[in-house]
């Protein structure tokens, strides 16, 4: 069966992804399990999306009751688990927010980019457009928020965009880049596709209060960082911000697509401003409830910042043990990296670590990426750094 789909996904799926052919059938918390009935431990989460590990049974019980009363209704009626999800959202950060629902990280930046223009439009004497992105960043794949992302090796091709865009080298370089049309700084606080470094705590702080003294927004991404990645709600909380905007999508439904843009502006859009189709509906807000009150559960009592630790020490000692392949152990929460020496050293550890059964992901050029499951066990982190090991060995 296997050869048959692979040639059928070649034959008949777009090639946008540098395809692995493992086919994995199903899943529990960490492992997922090949065809052949082989398994892997998780350190990847489908890129932050399964928050809540694979199979969980709580969220499947919760989608299948969900999938058999209601699934959709549209936007133009209420949609009860939308109110309490956006209910959530905000007692569990804290910040006195209003919450848009949309289906991916790319189309809740796209919202916050909505906001940013019109809020530079309506607010000051003239209209101010210009949006201040980072270099190394990752904002999505549509056409305004890849000009969004600040690495032009991805603007081949795709031209022209959308005007108004404006990149810094650094935090410090946004001061240089503010001028009088800007209306918003949009960032990643640690970095998913630019090397898992996270921004240091007092610059970010500095930086928003700079901003606020010259009615600039801040937007942060936290479509990776999101939903307890950072070991909080949002990574936001961490650095103890105040963002105007907040966007999340990957791990907020454990799978199910879901997006959602918090903004402290509560009128900004009047109906008809924006919109979705899908965005917020009955079952991917009923999952996104679900994964919340089940990761909600693990940070009260205490394990969720169990992990962490765990995590961060294992990734340490690893440096520590092969030194000679791993020059640094970053990130925040369970969004993890190992800074490896060379390109070549890099993939050689990926593609040992997938051949020993363990899967790693790449962020940049030097770096090994770490996003496990947050519900990810004792054993099963032992596990898969025991499967490392071994790769490591036959480096
Ligand atoms: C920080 C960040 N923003 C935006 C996106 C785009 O999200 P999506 O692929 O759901 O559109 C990603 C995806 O990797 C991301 O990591």
């Amino acid at each position: 069966m296997q050869e048959n789909l692979e040639q059928m996904d070649k034959d008949y799926v777009l090639h946008t992804y540098a395809r692995n052919y493992t086919h994995f059938i199903k899943g529990e918390n960490a492992k997922l399990y090949d065809e052949k009935g082989e398994d892997y431990i998780d350190f990847a989460s489908g890129i932050a999306v399964c928050s809540v590990g694979h199979g969980n049974k709580r969220l499947a019980n919760a989608i299948c009751d969900q999938a058999n009363k209601l699934i959709h209704t549209s936007n133009l009626y209420l949609i009860e688990h939308q109110a309490k999800l956006a209910k959530k959202l905000v007692e569990l950060s804290g910040y006195d927010m209003r919450v848009f629902f949309a289906n991916s990280g790319a189309e809740a930046n796209e919202g916050a980019l909505k906001i940013a223009r019109k809020y530079g439009e309506v607010n000051g004497e003239i209209k101010r457009y210009q949006i201040i992105t980072l270099e190394s960043s990752f904002h999505g794949r549509t056409i305004s928020t890849l000009k969004a992302t600040a690495q032009s090796k991805m603007h081949n091709f795709f031209g022209p965009f959308p005007d108004g865009f404006v990149y810094a080298k650094d935090l410090q370089d946004v001061k240089n880049k503010v001028s009088n049309i800007t209306c918003a700084v949009l960032l990643e606080l640690v970095q998913g596709e630019g090397g898992i470094t996270p921004f240091p705590k007092e610059e970010i702080q500095e930086l928003a209060n700079f901003l606020k003294e010259k009615d600039i927004l801040l937007m942060i991404d936290e479509v990776q960082t999101g939903i307890y990645r950072s070991g909080e709600l949002f990574a936001s909380q961490v650095y103890g911000i105040t963002p105007d905007v907040i966007t999340t999508a990957k791990g907020l439904a454990g799978g199910v697509p879901i997006g959602a843009v918090l903004t402290r502006l509560k009128d900004i859009f009047a109906p008809s401003d924006h919109g979705s189709t899908f965005g917020g509906n009955f079952l991917s807000t009923r999952a996104g409830l679900e994964v919340l009150s089940i990761l909600e559960e693990e940070k009260q009592s205490g394990a969720l910042q169990s992990k962490i630790a765990y995590f961060s020490q294992k990734l340490q000692e690893l440096k520590k043990e092969f030194g000679e392949i791993f020059t640094e152990e970053i990130g925040l929460g369970l969004m993890r990296g190992l800074r490896v020496k060379d390109l070549e050293s890099l993939n050689k550890f990926l593609e040992l670590s997938h051949k020993n059964r363990v899967l790693v992901l790449k962020s940049g050029k030097n770096t090994a990426r770490f996003l496990p499951p947050l519900t990810i066990t004792q054993e099963e982190m032992d596990e898969g750094f025991q499967r490392l090991k071994k790769a490591l060995l036959e480096m």
